[in-house]
């Protein structure tokens, strides 16, 4: 991969988490008085933002919530009560958090089958991007499976070589449940700053492939490349460690 990414590396999650807090804060910011389109993803997101995102909101000052829009880069075809629902995880534990009035969510219809689902929410997207065939998000912020997945987009599976649709179904996902919708390839290289973020052990030598290897057949992570937006990776020192591009190491020592 050409080394056009920055790479921060943090001694763990806990110093990790702020910055990616103050990140989302300092983007938001950015936009101004306008919107600022977000998307978000699942895992071990959830609990990292639900931490760090609210003190660093209230520390930007103007970052008024209200004028987010939140999208999810993939959901699990689950009710929102359901525990792998993650949408229902960030109402229960980050949006409470947040000042009032809150941010415009795009609620997956996990109710529909999943065909009907994914284009109910490329429908949504079309209606919160209006003029734009494929929607340029502010930032998407994406996780990192250890088989290099990301989004619901699996290695080796037919929804890598999507080019039309912005938003796509799957129904075999590797990983359960098997039902799921997630943004295309297209929708996440057209963001103007993509973070992924990647913690613990068990991501170095999938991390190793992703930022030094040059795969014929890349790994979906490996195929985020915005385009002409930023991409940027905040891992901890467990994933890093089998690195050996130059990272910027956090605290500075
Ligand atoms: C899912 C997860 C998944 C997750 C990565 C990284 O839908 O199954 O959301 O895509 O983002 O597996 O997960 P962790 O951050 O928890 O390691």
């Amino acid at each position: 991969m050409a080394a056009s990414h920055r790479v921060s590396v943090f001694p763990s999650p806990r110093e990790l988490g702020p910055a990616l807090a103050r990140l989302v804060a300092e983007r938001a910011a950015a936009t101004g008085s306008g919107r600022f389109s977000l998307g978000l993803s699942g895992g071990s997101l959830v609990g990292i933002l639900s931490r760090d995102l609210p003190a660093a909101i209230a520390a930007a000052g103007p970052a008024a919530p209200s004028r987010w829009l939140v999208a999810f880069c993939d959901e699990r075809l689950v009710p929102p009560e359901h525990p792998e629902s993650t949408a229902g995880a960030y109402a229960a534990q980050l949006l409470p958090q947040l000042p009032a009035p809150g941010p415009r969510v795009l609620a997956p219809a996990t109710g529909l089958p999943p065909a009907a689902a994914a284009a109910d929410y490329a429908a949504q997207l079309r209606q919160a991007f209006p003029g734009e065939d494929v929607p340029v998000f502010d930032l998407l912020v994406l996780g990192l499976g250890p088989d290099g997945h990301t989004c619901s987009l699996f290695p080796g599976h037919p929804l890598l070589q999507e080019k039309e649709k912005t938003v796509a179904a799957i129904t075999d996902s590797p990983k359960p449940p098997p039902e799921r919708i997630t943004l295309t390839l297209p929708v996440l290289n057209a963001a103007r700053m993509v973070v992924f973020v990647a913690t613990g052990e068990g991501k170095a030598a999938v991390l190793k492939r992703i930022l030094e290897g040059d795969e014929e057949n890349p790994l979906p992570a490996a195929r985020v490349r915005p385009r002409p937006g930023q991409l940027r990776w905040l891992l901890d020192e467990p994933a890093a460690r089998e690195l050996t591009i130059p990272v910027e190491k956090h605290p500075v020592p």
